[in-house]
């Protein structure tokens, strides 16, 4: 049921998506494998959020649990994903059907496996105005096919009989973009790895095209990259994930210039030129614990370069606020401010 307090509240605080405490389970060779495990995040109407982390960090799985879109035996809980209002978990598969490409709507990495590739580009956009377009009739369909490939800079004219390998990669990551865009009610667009397979020039144009939605309708986006230089361009507000985990929050500056938690920090010092050109390029030792593993304190505690002591073997780190940046941070030198950020601060 829909907890009206909640609703009021998503209303009040003019936050256009809120997710708390989401926690996905997959099942493998069965047994769990716990892929999300803490998980909150906070979009406003037209904020793009940066979802960072490496491989394997959880970021599509969270994004897929939002829009419903995994099937048992993976299992998704949270103590709530509202969506202008509406607590989505709530809603019969039929409404959460509607919600998906209706409200809220998510695009790939790879748009070549997001077409079905024995149908044409037409028929697959005609499908999706007939469940997200009620305003429309089916003659108008072709027309306003041709309008929105035109919003993503593709002419269509004689073209909706082709399928989807006769576009490129490019052309039809704005065909994905575009679909996504059909509905008039969509105020959510989740992009997973948008520009990955993209080479930097069209890469650059489809970047540019997301931040022309977000300024003409208005658009929240949440938007999953490897790249920090894509987060520094176009986000307002990162979020970064460590094994299934939030492990900061902070606004794009704060991010860039006073990353709290070390595994951000040690994210930061991997750019290449960053902090200082002619330096060697940072390489984080170890790797990421096995999601199965029983971790009794932090999970990058293995990996930390500047632990606290053996708090942080003992004791989970919750999200503590940062006062200096209003950010938050899972980590246990947090709070106090003499000394959190101050080894491997990157500025
Ligand atoms: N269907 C599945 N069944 C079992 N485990 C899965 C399944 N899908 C993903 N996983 C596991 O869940 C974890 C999180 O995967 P996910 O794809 O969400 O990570 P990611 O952060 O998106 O990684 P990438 O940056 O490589 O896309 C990984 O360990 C992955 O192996
Ligand atoms: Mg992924």
């Amino acid at each position: 049921m829909t907890n009206p307090s909640t609703a009021a509240t998503a209303v009040e605080t003019d936050e256009v998506l809120r997710v708390t405490d989401l926690r996905t389970t997959y099942q493998f060779r069965g047994l769990p494998v716990p892929a999300v495990k803490r998980f909150s995040l906070s979009v406003k109407p037209g904020e793009i959020v940066g979802l960072v982390g490496e491989s394997g960090s959880g970021k599509s799985t969270a994004l897929k649990s939002i829009l419903g879109m995994l099937r048992p035996p993976a299992q998704v809980e949270a103590e709530e994903i509202i969506l202008t209002g509406r607590d989505l978990r709530s809603l019969s598969e039929e409404e959460m059907r509607k919600v998906r490409g209706g409200e809220m709507a998510m695009i790939f990495q790879d748009p070549i496996n997001s077409f079905n590739p024995s149908w044409t580009i037409g028929s697959q956009f005609r499908r999706v105005l007939s469940l997200h377009r009620p305003d429309l009739e089916r003659k108008e369909y072709d027309e306003e096919i041709l309008r929105l490939l035109k919003g993503v800079g593709i002419d269509g004219r004689g073209k909706l009989n082709s399928y989807p390998f006769q576009f490129s990669q490019g052309q039809l990551q704005r065909i994905m973009i575009a679909v996504a865009c059909a509905s008039k009610e969509l105020k959510v667009l989740l992009a997973d790895e948008p520009t990955t397979s993209l080479d930097v020039t069209i890469e650059a144009q489809v970047l540019e095209l997301l931040r022309t939605l977000r300024v003409e309708r208005n658009l929240s986006m949440v938007l999953v990259t490897h790249d920090l230089s894509v987060v520094a361009e176009m986000c307002d507000k990162v979020v970064v994930m460590y094994a299934g985990q939030v492990v900061e929050v902070a606004d794009v500056f704060n991010l860039f210039e006073s990353p709290q938690h070390p595994y951000t920090q040690q994210l930061l010092q991997a750019i290449p030129g960053f902090p200082h050109d002619g330096e060697r390029l940072y390489a984080m030792r170890g790797a990421v614990p096995g999601l199965a593993t029983e971790i009794q304190g932090c999970w990058f505690a293995d990996r930390c370069d500047s632990k606290l002591g053996s708090i942080c073997d003992t004791t989970p780190p919750p999200l503590y606020p940062v006062t200096a940046t209003g950010g938050l941070a899972a980590c246990h030198r947090v709070p106090d401010p003499a000394i959190a950020g101050g080894e491997g601060k990157n500025s």
